[in-house]
């Protein structure tokens, strides 16, 4: 990267905040649970621009007070009374202006047009809508004049359901916007605990320099989701688990273990090191599928002590489905740094619990003198623990006390627990961080064109394969911790999921 460009970007992010934001979508669930209370907490937190106004963008008629009693209840249901504050919400509400518009029809951004008029002319566009009105929301608000080269727009996933879908919404963005301008969500970025792999991996020394095959025997990503589909039939049952969360949230955090120090935290080095992976990520063609991925989906089982019922008797379900609601996969990445050392992906809905962790399995000693019957406890294990309970656990070998135990050896964890460490400070919400930075026009958490195009790469291959090997769809019981098989894959290869350890 030239130095021009990585002083351009860390003034980019350095300068000034938005002055104008319009919401999209203002009155969906997104804005509603997520949006709003983003802004309401960085407004309490003072982070916002003075002068920020915020246009509340539906097809709905109601009045701008009608947008304030609605974002006051969606905020007292959602943040906590300690965080809402009489004189923080009324600054709040006081930004907020509401703007009806029927997202497809041209006329209707005339009004639009004519409100932005008066506004400062930064204005960061929030789509927080499905992503087949991109092209019009963009193409009207060119053809109303309210695109310029200080505007930025911020996009949700999924940016399609496959590479040319992907390839197409991306080029229509790009007949309106900049690559520099477009900022694509990946709400896992936003995490604390993501963004403490940053620190974690490049700010130590000590785990850097182990931090490759000749010290990680395995690496495990495990996404599990207590949910089922929550009203969301329509959109998943089209995509299912590997189209929901691994083209997305699960290969991001693999960019995040697996790439190499970027050379500066600048957007552009930070992205080009995730690039670099997502293109040695190593194709799991018809021959590797049947022993590399485990596809499942949830039949009746128990959730919390109370029958839960199976994917196919969800409300409204589609009842000859095939989607996949559970997947685990080994991805090898063929760099130096991970030859030979693999990573293994698992996600599913209606699992025991929601838990999102990373777990690096350390290789053991080359040569080992302890009693042989604990050899297999003799690993380290570093545990990053995303949800819930935001954590660092070192698992590390220690004597068992006491006379008469001779060299016994005991797991012990040496473990950091965030909200102990750093109380005094309420862990964000992703969006509150991903909106903040987007308001400063930092792109270091948003996924490049690039990134978004390899990743739908990989899973499309990995989709056709299974299709041409017509895998098996495994059945696991609501509220279990996903197949069977998935184990038998993960031993297959000689390894084991932490939490059968
Ligand atoms: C979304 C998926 O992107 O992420 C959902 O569409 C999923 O299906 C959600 O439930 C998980 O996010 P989190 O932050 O709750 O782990």
């Amino acid at each position: 990267m030239s130095d021009s460009n990585s002083s351009d970007e860390q003034s980019a992010a350095q300068g000034l905040l938005s002055h104008s934001f319009v919401l999209f979508g203002a009155l969906g669930d997104l804005s509603l649970r997520k949006l709003m209370p983003a802004l309401y907490q960085l407004d309490h937190a003072q982070l916002l621009n003075e002068d920020l106004k915020i246009m509340a963008v539906a097809r709905s008629a109601i009045s701008a007070g009608e947008l304030k009693q609605r974002v006051e209840h969606t905020l007292n249901q959602y943040i906590g009374e300690d965080q809402l504050n009489a004189s923080s919400l009324a600054r709040f509400l006081k930004r907020l202006y509401y703007c009806q518009v029927e997202l497809t029809q041209a006329r209707d951004y005339d009004e639009l047009k004519q409100k932005l008029a008066l506004w400062h002319p930064q204005i960061t566009y929030y789509l927080a809508t499905p992503p087949s009105l991109y092209k019009d929301i963009c193409q009207h608000l060119h053809q109303a004049n309210a695109i310029n080269q200080q505007s930025r727009i911020v996009v949700e996933k999924p940016i399609g359901h496959d590479l040319a879908s992907s390839k197409l919404i991306n080029d229509k963005l790009a007949l309106y916007f900049d690559e520099s301008q477009i900022f694509r969500i990946d709400h896992y970025l936003g995490k604390e605990t993501v963004q403490n792999l940053i620190a974690l991996r490049f700010a130590n020394p000590l785990f850097e320099s182990q931090w490759n095959h000749q010290y990680i025997d395995y690496v495990e990503i495990s996404v599990a989701e207590d949910v089922g589909i929550e009203g969301r039939w329509g959109y998943f049952d089209k995509a299912g688990q590997m189209r929901d969360m691994v083209q997305n949230h699960l290969l991001q955090l693999l960019c995040m273990v697996a790439m190499d120090p970027p050379s500066q935290l600048t957007a552009t080095s930070i992205r080009d090191e995730k690039v670099k992976v997502l293109r040695s990520l190593k194709p799991i063609d018809q021959d590797k599928i049947a022993t590399q991925l485990v596809l499942g989906q949830y039949t009746d089982g128990q959730f919390q002590h109370q029958p839960a019922p199976g994917y196919l008797n969800e409300a409204d379900a589609n009842t000859s489905s095939s989607t996949e609601t559970f997947i685990a996969l080994r991805a090898e990445i063929a760099t130096w740094r991970w030859a030979g050392t693999p990573f293994y992906l698992r996600t599913g809905k209606r699992m025991a619990s929601k838990v999102t962790e990373i777990i690096i399995h350390y290789k053991p000693n080359s040569h080992y003198i302890f009693d042989p019957s604990q050899a297999d406890i003799a690993q380290n294990k570093l545990i990053i623990r995303l949800q819930p309970y935001e954590s660092i656990s070192l698992q590390v070998l220690t004597k068992e006390q006491g006379i008469g135990k001779n060299m016994r050896l005991r797991r012990d964890p040496l473990h950091l627990d965030f909200a102990q460490t750093q109380s005094q400070a309420r862990i964000p919400d992703a969006y509150e961080r991903l909106v903040l930075e987007a308001l400063k026009g930092n792109q270091s958490l948003f996924v490049r064109r690039d990134e978004v195009e390899l990743a739908w790469q990989w899973c499309d291959q990995i989709r056709q394969a299974w299709f041409s090997a017509e895998l098996p769809l495994e059945d696991y019981p609501a509220g279990s911790n996903g197949p069977q098989q998935a184990c038998d894959m993960i031993k297959t290869h000689g390894h084991r999921w932490y939490e059968d350890c």
